[in-house]
């Protein structure tokens, strides 16, 4: 019995999503990704295949044309703001996506220039997304990919 509870603790530990997390907001951001991002940006490919992709095959094995949403969401958590206050990191973040979709700089990357080298600029989302649109796509990027390349914050079987 006491087994049980051990086991019941670790498994909601490692399951566990922080308090942070929305799941219906990860959801209503993910449309938003998929219908205002995604011709250009990939949602998610395993870093491993990434890292070949760009730092030894120049971009030639996926052909990408913008970054993947896995590769936003690991830069969002490890370029702005820190990781120990989730809630005011998501808050930066939002402030840096809504500064980049309606004035994008490649000068203001938070990507590696390995990454970004290989594109031209992002052209400017303004008017075609609104305030709540960005704040939402935000937070699905963030959450999009756990923290360390490891996702540990939810089971990847609900998605
Ligand atoms: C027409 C193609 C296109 C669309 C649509 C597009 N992007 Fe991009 N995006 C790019 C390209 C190309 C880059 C890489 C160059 C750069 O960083 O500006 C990029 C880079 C980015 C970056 C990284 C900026 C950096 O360099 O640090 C973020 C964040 C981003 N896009 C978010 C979004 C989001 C969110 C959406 C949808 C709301 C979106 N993009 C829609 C083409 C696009």
């Amino acid at each position: 019995m006491k087994s049980l509870v051990l086991f019941s603790l670790l498994v909601t530990m490692v399951f566990a999503l922080p308090e942070e997390f929305d799941k219906q907001r990860y959801k209503v951001g993910e449309k938003i990704f998929e219908n205002k991002c995604s011709s250009c940006h990939v949602k998610s490919i395993p870093m491993q295949t990434l890292l070949k992709n760009f730092l030894q095959e120049e971009n030639k094995l996926l052909k990408l044309k913008a970054p993947t949403g896995n590769q936003i969401s690991y830069r969002l958590k490890s370029q702005i703001g820190s990781k120990d206050d989730i809630e005011f990191q998501i808050e930066e973040d939002i402030d840096f996506i809504k500064e980049y979709l309606i004035n994008p700089d490649k000068t203001n990357t938070i990507c590696l220039n390995g990454v970004v080298r290989h594109f031209d600029t992002m052209p400017s989302l303004k008017g075609k997304i609104s305030e709540k649109e960005m704040e939402d796509v935000t937070f699905f990027l963030y959450f999009l990919e756990g923290f360390n390349g490891v996702n540990k914050y939810y089971n990847k079987e609900e998605f």
